[in-house]
């Protein structure tokens, strides 16, 4: 049986719409509904709507409105960036090499795999360390006239390590070579400037910065080239066909523009109660190991593995005791297989499936993670109990 009390520890899967945002949107239901593409008053009221949540978006990112195009999630810019990109790249100069780090999301990874298998690219991964961070360094040696593309997460969503993407963007910028990263784990709590980052492309969900879910953006550089992905009406600069969903872009641009002022604020809260969950963890539970960097990570971010647990076991156990934790991302739930990012720190599988990821948010109380720590220390023993227990097949 389910608590009465459970606490949501899953602040990287998704989080709950900020009220602001839901007021900023209701209006564009059923007062302005009409078509931004329609040239009427209804259709122009819907324009502004749209317009305006563009213009606050380009400050938040600190570029030009007209570089920012509106997509339906984070999923979804990765795909444009990438499939765009790099299409464009082949058409333009030949160019057929694709760098992708090992630690990618889903939607960069397997768009680039798609693009290996059906069109030819080539996929290389540039390395990274024992804490998934990128290695900038031999990231540079492999740039060359022949990389389509380079696409590098900003921060991760299984291990929350935030990489030196800045450095990475100056030198592909320095070599003519398109960067994208994806930021989908960043909005929250990560500088967003383009310019300082020095990315062509940037992918954001808004589902990740309580926002709705269902809608996101593509920064793309002026002067960066792609080709379409949506073809259609010549909706966002001809790059993504489809009638404008207004009251999610303009529920994403609020709470864009929010998660950016209240930042630092958000962070400094959370980083203090991630570092003691942190600290009880590994003081308590005998071999567990953080995962992801100890100190360049999301503010609100805590990962582990427990040797000799099996991580669905522990994720289906501390659901039923009234916690909602995960094991990596939202995607993998369920897959028996060990994550590919916990594989690229070098961790082995039978290591790498005895994984917990715990996220903080906007309703986490310290009362709530010393309530989780008991829970969690008392569960762990019994997984490996069990285990220990069970017949060898
Ligand atoms: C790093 C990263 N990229 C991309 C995505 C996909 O975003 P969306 O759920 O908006 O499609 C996620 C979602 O978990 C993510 O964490």
């Amino acid at each position: 049986m389910m608590k009465d009390h459970h606490v949501y520890l899953d602040y990287a899967a998704s989080t709950p719409v900020d009220s602001r945002v839901v007021e900023s949107m209701l209006p564009y239901f059923s007062q302005i509904y009409g078509n931004s593409s329609s040239a009427h008053h209804h259709g122009r009221q819907a324009e502004a709507a749209l317009e305006r949540a563009r213009e606050r978006v380009a400050g938040a990112l600190n570029c030009m409105p007209e570089e920012i195009v509106f997509t339906s999630c984070g999923s979804e810019s990765d795909n444009l960036a990438l499939r765009g990109a790099a299409l464009a790249a082949h058409q333009q100069r030949n160019a057929k090499r694709i760098l992708i780090t090992p630690v990618e999301h889903h939607a960069v990874s397997h768009t680039a795999a798609q693009l290996q298998e059906l069109l030819g690219f080539e996929v290389e991964f540039m390395p990274v360390d024992a804490h998934g961070m990128l290695q900038v360094e031999q990231a540079a040696r492999m740039l060359n006239l022949d990389t389509a593309l380079v696409s590098a997460i900003y921060a991760n969503n299984e291990i929350g390590t935030i990489n030196p993407i800045a450095e990475l963007g100056r030198l592909c910028r320095e070599r003519g070579i398109p960067f994208h990263s994806d930021a989908v784990q960043a909005g929250a709590y990560l500088p967003l400037d383009v310019q300082k980052l020095n990315v062509d492309l940037m992918s954001l969900g808004a589902h990740k910065f309580y926002g709705p879910k269902g809608v996101g953006v593509l920064y793309i550089r002026r002067g960066t080239s792609l080709l379409p992905h949506l073809t259609g009406g010549s909706q966002e600069m001809g790059l993504r066909a489809g009638t404008h969903n207004i009251p999610y872009i303009v529920g994403l641009a609020e709470a864009l523009t929010l998660a950016q002022s209240e930042r630092e604020a958000r962070g400094q809260t959370l980083r203090a109660l991630r570092d003691e969950l942190i600290h009880q963890v590994l003081t308590h539970i005998p071999d567990a190991s953080l995962t992801g960097h100890p100190q360049e990570r999301l503010p609100n971010h805590a990962s582990f593995v427990f040797a000799g647990v099996d991580g669905n076991k522990l994720l289906i156990a501390l659901d039923i005791e009234g916690f909602s934790c995960s094991s990596g991302s939202a995607c993998k739930t369920g897959d028996p297989k060990p994550s590919g990012v916990l594989l690229a720190l070098g961790l082995p599988p039978a290591v790498a499936l005895g994984s917990l990821r715990i996220t903080l948010g906007s309703n986490t109380t310290a009362a709530d993670l010393e309530r989780l720590i008991p829970v969690l220390v008392g569960t762990v023993e019994r997984l490996r109990q069990l285990e220990n227990a069970s017949p060898v097949a």
